[in-house]
Order: structure tokens, then C-alpha cells, then sequence
């Protein structure tokens, strides 16, 4: 359920901010909003309980001043028996800016101060707000992360590169019969929270494992394209046993070279000094198998859209993260009985297809895909042919397991 607010002056500071202090109570009177608009103002009063909050956290994303109307959307993130934890989000009408988002957890407290059943209403009448195509979050460490989800089955994890999200995916979402694919957004892009701080490939992996964790997943296929193959060799290195297959796109094992390592630092200041354009500016006419977006088509937009809506720490962290990655170069020979498929682009300019073939060699169930016709995002610009590289790879791994030895000779 949204609630507008109005901001009036008595809740800004004398320099005519929308005060940090004032966030609090706006959060709580949309919540109370929407109490009255649901089970009732007094609803606690009669039900002899009450949510006590545990813990509360903001991220304070942008100015608000009087005048202002402000949208609060919620969203249940998780429902315990005794607990469950809101998340806030304060968006201006006027543009759409999104200024605040808070997540609150809360205890159900009965009249001896004893935590009791979270009761029904109160969680219905947010929970409600997660039907109707509503991207599920799910808190890990502190950040809420975005993911989109579809099929049953085993579990295929698609992690997205840099600096995407999640619908680089979306003709592979769900595209496998008898597969369950994930698609997050990574922390510090697309939906998903961007702290200021704690960008690191060890911190992505250690998210999507414990996302995986939350949604009971124990093993899964990784696939990872460019930086999101960084991640899923990290998470190879972390979390061995979680991974059930590996698909590399469009990616590297190499660390950044010196001069690379300065490229990320100048690329940084450029986004702290001109935001999420700079970037793009830079990125876009490498990205497809042509640097013309005439001929590029709709996707050009699309990418752009994705780079310009990515949030500056986010993109100041990944390229720390990047820049400080290990190289992969002696992991790879020792993934023996990992069956492993490296797709890349025939035109890819970033990662091009010598990078593919040295992984492929390397990994010693590795089979290379080479996708006609694609650049470095071949998911959206030969998303058939990704598609049909992916089924075929997923369908040689059910043979695989379906062999009682469980490994090929
Ligand atoms: C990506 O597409 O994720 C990045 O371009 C990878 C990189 O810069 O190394």
C-alpha cells in the first residue's frame, strides 16, 4: 500500500533539508497511514498486542524540502513467527527521485511484554503489497537485494555484470524447463540497497551465497557474465561446494593489469565528479558488436537506461572491487569435476574471445560457445542463441547426474 505525505517546514532544519531526524517519524506516520487505511488505528489496542521496533536503519539517498510530496511504499521482506522485518521506501512525485529507504524490524509484544504471534492483519497488510508482480527482496547482511525469479527445479543463479542488473537476464528468466533460474540484483546495483562502503568480490559472493541461503537453496548452476564471472570464480573459490556447474560469459580469469588498476580509479573519480553518465558515455560504445547505436537498435537505450539508474557508491564499489580482484588463472585447472561452459561473443571487445578460449583450455570440463553476431552483453543482443547455448549445456548436465557413476570418464 503507498501513502503520500506532504513535507511541511516544521519537519526541515534551518538550512531547509528535510531533517535526517524527521525520516523516523515520516516512516512511522505512513505506517500508522496505513494501519488506519487497513485494520484500523486501534487494531493493537484490541488484538492486545503490540510490534516493538528492534532495529531500525535508514539510507538518506537524496534532499527533500517543504512542499515536497512524498510516496512511502512497503514492503514485508521477512515474516518469522514472532517478528517480522518492513522495508520503507520514500520516493518525491514529482520525479520519481527516490530520497530515503528504511528497513524496520519489529517483535510482537503481548500485554506481559512476552513476544507473541506476528498477528495476521498486520502482516496481510503488507505482504499484500508484494503480489502482483512486486520484485521480492531479501535482506543479506544488512542490504536488501533485489530478485526476480522463475521455473522450479534445480537452480540456475544468474549474476549480472557491471554496471547492470538483473534484467540482463530477462529472456533467460525462467526459459528452462525443470530449471529454477535467480536473477539478483548484485548490492549497489539496480533495486538492490547501495551502501557507501563494503564493495568487494568476496562480499558479492558471500551475498548471493547467503540469498541462496534464504531461499533454501543448497547447490546451484552459477553463470556470471563479465564482472558477474568474476563474482561466480570468487564464489568458486569461497563456496566450492554450493556450485553445481559454472557458465563463464563474456568474461575474464585475469586481474586487472597495473594500467587496468588506474582505469578503475580514473573511472571512479569520474562518476563521484559527473555520476552514472560518465560512465556510460564511456562504456556504451564498447559494449554491443557495433559502436553505432543506430545499428545497435532498442537495447543501446536499454543498457543506458540500466547504466544511468545505477547508483554512484554502487559503481565506485564495483570498480574498487574489480580492481582488486585476485586472478583466477591457477583456479580454473583445479575445478576438475566442475562441468563448465565459456560463452562469449564473436565481436566482444571487452573480454574478447581469446580470453574464452585460454578459460576454456584451462577448465578441465570446459567447453567454449562462441555466439555469432554479439558483443560483450550477448544475453541481450543474441538472447536466442545464449538461450539455446544454455538449454543445451543445462540438458548435458542432467546426463550427468542421471550417470550412476556421477562423473563422466
Ligand atoms: C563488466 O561488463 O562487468 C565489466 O566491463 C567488466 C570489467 O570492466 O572488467
Amino acid at each position: 500500500m503507498d501513502v503520500d505525505l506532504l513535507i511541511y517546514p516544521d519537519l526541515c532544519d534551518s538550512f531547509g533539508h528535510l531533517n535526517q531526524a524527521s525520516y523516523l517519524t515520516l516512516f512511522e506516520r505512513a505506517r500508522w497511514e496505513a494501519m488506519a487505511r487497513g485494520p484500523g488505528m486501534d487494531f493493537f489496542q484490541k488484538a492486545g498486542v503490540w510490534p516493538a521496533v528492534r532495529k531500525a536503519g535508514i539510507d538518506y539517498l537524496a534532499q527533500a524540502f517543504p512542499g515536497d510530496t512524498l510516496r512511502f511504499h512497503h514492503t514485508l521482506t521477512h515474516l518469522g513467527r514472532t517478528s517480522l522485518t518492513l522495508r520503507q521506501t520514500a520516493r518525491r512525485v514529482s520525479d520519481d527521485q527516490l530520497i530515503a529507504t528504511a528497513e524496520f524490524t519489529f517483535v510482537c509484544l503481548g500485554t506481559d511484554g512476552r513476544p507473541v504471534p506476528v498477528p495476521r492483519p498486520f502482516s496481510d497488510l503488507f505482504s499484500s503489497s508484494a503480489e502482483g508482480g512486486e520484485v521480492r527482496r531479501i535482506t543479506v547482511h544488512g542490504v536488501s537485494l533485489a530478485v526476480d525469479q522463475g521455473g522450479d527445479g534445480p537452480a540456475l543463479l544468474l549474476i549480472h555484470g557491471y554496471p547492470l542488473n538483473r534484467t540482463l537476464w530477462r529472456h533467460q528468466l525462467g526459459a528452462f524447463p525443470g530449471w529454477r533460474t535467480i536473477a539478483p540484483d548484485l548490492r549497489g546495483m539496480g533495486e538492490s540497497d547501495a551502501p557507501d562502503l563494503g564493495y568487494s568480490m568476496a562480499t558479492y559472493a558471500d551475498d548471493l551465497i547467503s540469498l541462496l541461503d534464504s531461499i533454501g537453496v543448497d547447490e546451484a548452476v552459477i553463470c556470471g557474465l563479465s564482472m558477474g564471472g568474476y563474482v561466480a570464480m570468487e564464489i568458486l573459490r569461497r563456496h566450492r561446494q554450493r556450485v553445481r556447474g559454472l557458465v563463464l560469459m563474456d568474461t575474464r580469469m585475469e586481474a586487472d593489469s597495473s594500467e587496468g588498476r588506474k582505469g578503475r580509479d580514473t573511472a571512479a573519480q569520474a562518476a563521484r565528479d559527473k555520476g552514472a553518465s560518465a560512465i556510460a558515455e564511456a562504456m556504451l560504445p564498447k559494449l554491443f558488436a557495433s559502436p553505432d547505436p543506430g545499428r545497435v537498435g532498442d537495447v543501446w537505450n536499454e543498457v543506458e537506461q540500466m547504466i544511468l539508474t545505477t547508483p554512484v557508491p554502487g559503481i565506485v564499489g564495483a570498480l574498487s572491487a574489480m580492481r582488486d580482484r585476485p586472478d583466477s588463472t591457477g583456479l580454473l585447472p583445479m575445478l576438475e569435476d566442475l562441468p563448465a561452459l565459456v560463452v562469449v561473443g564473436e565481436e566482444d571487445r571487452i573480454t574478447p574471445p581469446d580470453a574464452a578460449r585460454r578459460m576454456a583450455e584451462l577448465l578441465p570440463m570446459g567447453q567454449l560457445e562462441v555466439i555469432g553476431g554479439a558483443g560483450h552483453l550477448s544475453p541481450l543482443e543474441r538472447p536466442d542463441d545464449v538461450t539455446r547455448a544454455l538449454a543445451g549445456y543445462l540438458a548435458s548436465l542432467s546426463r550427468v547426474s542421471a550417470v550412476p557413476a556421477g562423473r563422466p570418464s
